[in-house]
């Protein structure tokens, strides 16, 4: 896929040698947490990395994550994407994450309302959904300024670092997005 530019950043493929930089907001204590799977060797990281990196050329590609990278410093703080979650609906789940060291200057936002774009308009997707636990109010905080709805509250379905948590579900539709 191309890569999507926005204001501060560049969303671009995933290469074998970010790995450090990937296991450096995976395993930072204040984003791990939230993260229902994260590497926690450098190897296993780097072979997840490998994993990705090849599932890049699948004619039958579902997952679409891409390195966040600050277009001044070129320097990659985090991931945003979406997996293929249902095709006969063209749902597709969001997810994302960002080195701390990066919180509260509107990135993540950037970044999601770009991907939620060439989602809609590239992939062909109806809806958009993204999943976090009532706490995560950044993430919920994301997902409401590019207008996604909350359509759902799963009490005690997943398991989070071997916590069980609830789930709040926010979706939006194609019919919807306005934005672009
Ligand atoms: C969620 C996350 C990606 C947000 O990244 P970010 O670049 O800081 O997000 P933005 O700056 O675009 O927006 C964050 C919003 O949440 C708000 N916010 C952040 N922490 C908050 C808190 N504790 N209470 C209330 N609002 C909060 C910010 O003020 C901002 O809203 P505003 O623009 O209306 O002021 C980042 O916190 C992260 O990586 N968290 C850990 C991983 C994670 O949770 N991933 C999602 C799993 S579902």
């Amino acid at each position: 896929m191309k890569q999507l530019t926005t204001t501060h950043l560049t969303l671009r493929e995933f290469e074998r040698t970010d790995w450090q930089a990937v296991y450096a907001y995976e395993t930072d204590p204040q984003v791990a947490p939230y993260l229902a799977y994260s590497s926690s060797t450098p190897d296993e990281c780097q072979s997840d990395l490998d994993f990705l990196v090849e599932h890049q050329h699948d004619p039958h590609r579902i997952l679409f994550h891409l390195a966040i990278v600050l277009r001044r410093q070129k320097q990659l703080i985090g991931t945003c994407g979406l997996k293929l979650t249902n095709r006969e609906v063209h749902e597709a789940e969001l997810g994302y994450a960002l080195h701390s060291s990066h919180w509260g200057h509107g990135y993540m936002t950037e970044a999601v309302r770009a991907m939620v774009n060439y989602g809609f308009k590239t992939l062909q997707l109806q809806r958009i959904i993204g999943i976090c636990t009532p706490e995560n109010t950044a993430s919920i905080r994301v997902m409401q300024k590019i207008s996604m709805q909350q359509e759902g509250h799963l009490r005690a379905n997943k398991m989070i670092k071997g916590v069980i948590c609830d789930s709040l579900i926010f979706s939006i539709l194609e019919r919807e997005w306005k934005i672009f």
